[in-house]
């Protein structure tokens, strides 16, 4: 087996968690960290054990020697950008979300991965969480039959919310329904979503992180069949990093309901109350053990490299859900449903000749 060497560039809460698994996989050679916040460089570096640590992340893409880049970078700003130059440097990637801010970069990393025969995908974690492969699996082994309908309902806390909204303008569409849509879209391919209608509500965000609290997205694909997600980052901070969710897929000849709330474990102590533990969206190592399912994907996309595979998240798809997010965005902002076109299919040769 190949062992490869690995670049992070940003080692914050997600980039952290990356590092960590890097550094005890057997995938891996080395490992080479960037992060512009010194003492956190420092402290990431010495947990790992890095071959180098440094503050200007372009030192790790003009290193030949190593062969992926991570990028767990905010503001979102930095995705597309880091993201060019790491292709254009020769690195396979995986970017958290979102993929980009403008459809153009998203097609333009697309097109330089695939010309270049690198490897780039999208940190849509959520599909690594056991409950919801359940739910993919339960499709294609026609468990439930052929998906009808689903809803995915997703809060996380108030800390988040302003975390998140004190650094970028992206809406909880574009942040946060983004893991749902991608999720669901999944399950339902090779449907495309063809109409998006989106309502968001601002009570709480809007005067102090000019962000909405809340949007509720329907989405119809072109076989008539419907989802709906909601994504709400205003939960009161009692919990911290607390997220719950429900979904529910139904299907021609069965349904799957998934509580994902999180309510399992809890801890409740002297100085600070009640706290609902393992409960983030990423996950967080538990001693000897990973609960949540950042550190499952983190490891995916290190197999694919060292294994030459596909990863599971293609960026093309992430490109379907960018539609999907910007279309709800500007669903709420002027209260109509958007209609999504997608390129006419090329002509089936083979069925137009049978069928003359
Ligand atoms: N999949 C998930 O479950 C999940 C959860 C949370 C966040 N995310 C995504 O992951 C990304 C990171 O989120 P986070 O919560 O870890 O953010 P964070 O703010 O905790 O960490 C980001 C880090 O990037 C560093 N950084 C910024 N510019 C840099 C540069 N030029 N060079 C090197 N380092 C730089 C910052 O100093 C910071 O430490 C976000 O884009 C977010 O959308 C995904």
């Amino acid at each position: 087996m190949k062992r490869i060497n690995v670049g992070i560039i940003g080692t914050g809460w997600c980039g952290g968690i990356r590092a960590e698994t890097c550094a005890v996989s057997p995938f891996v050679e080395e490992l080479h960290i960037a992060e512009i916040k010194e003492d956190r460089l420092q402290e990431v570096a010495v947990k790992t054990k890095s071959a180098t640590a440094t503050v200007d992340y372009r030192v790790l893409l003009a290193n030949k020697s190593i062969d992926a880049i991570m990028i767990s970078t905010t503001p979102e700003t930095t995705h597309y950008p880091m993201a060019k130059e790491s292709l254009q440097a020769g690195k396979h990637v995986l970017l958290e979300k979102p993929i980009a801010l403008e459809l153009e970069e998203a097609d333009e990393l697309i097109h330089l991965a695939r010309s270049r025969n690198l490897l780039f995908t999208i940190g849509y974690s959520q599909r690594f969480n056991p409950k919801f492969a359940y739910v993919k699996r339960s499709i294609e082994d026609g468990t439930i039959g052929q998906p009808v309908s689903a809803l995915v309902s997703r809060h996380i806390t108030r800390n988040l919310g302003k975390k998140i909204g004190g650094r970028i303008k992206l809406s909880p569409a574009a942040m946060e329904a983004t893991h749902d849509i991608d999720f669901v879209l999944w399950c339902f391919e090779p449907r495309k979503p063809i109409r998006v209608y989106c309502q968001e509500v601002s009570k709480i965000m809007k005067p102090t992180h000019n962000v909405p609290d809340c949007a509720w997205i329907v989405v119809t694909l072109d076989d008539g069949a419907v989802f709906t997600i909601g994504a709400g980052w205003v939960l009161p901070p009692a919990y911290p990093n607390f997220a719950s969710t429900w979904v529910e897929m139904v299907g021609t000849d069965g349904a799957i309901m998934v509580d994902d709330s999180h309510r399992d474990v809890y801890v409740s102590t002297m100085s600070r109350g009640i706290e609902f533990p393992i409960s983030t969206m990423p996950g967080e190592k538990v001693g000897h053990v990973y609960a949540g399912p950042m550190e499952a994907e983190t490891i995916h996309f290190l197999e694919c490299v060292a294994l030459g595979r596909q990863p599971l998240v293609t960026a093309e798809h992430a490109r379907m859900v960018m539609r999907v997010y910007r279309a709800a965005d500007l669903s709420a902002e002027e209260g109509r449903p958007i209609d999504i076109h997608w390129p006419a299919a090329p002509a089936d040769v083979s069925t137009v000749r049978s069928a003359r």
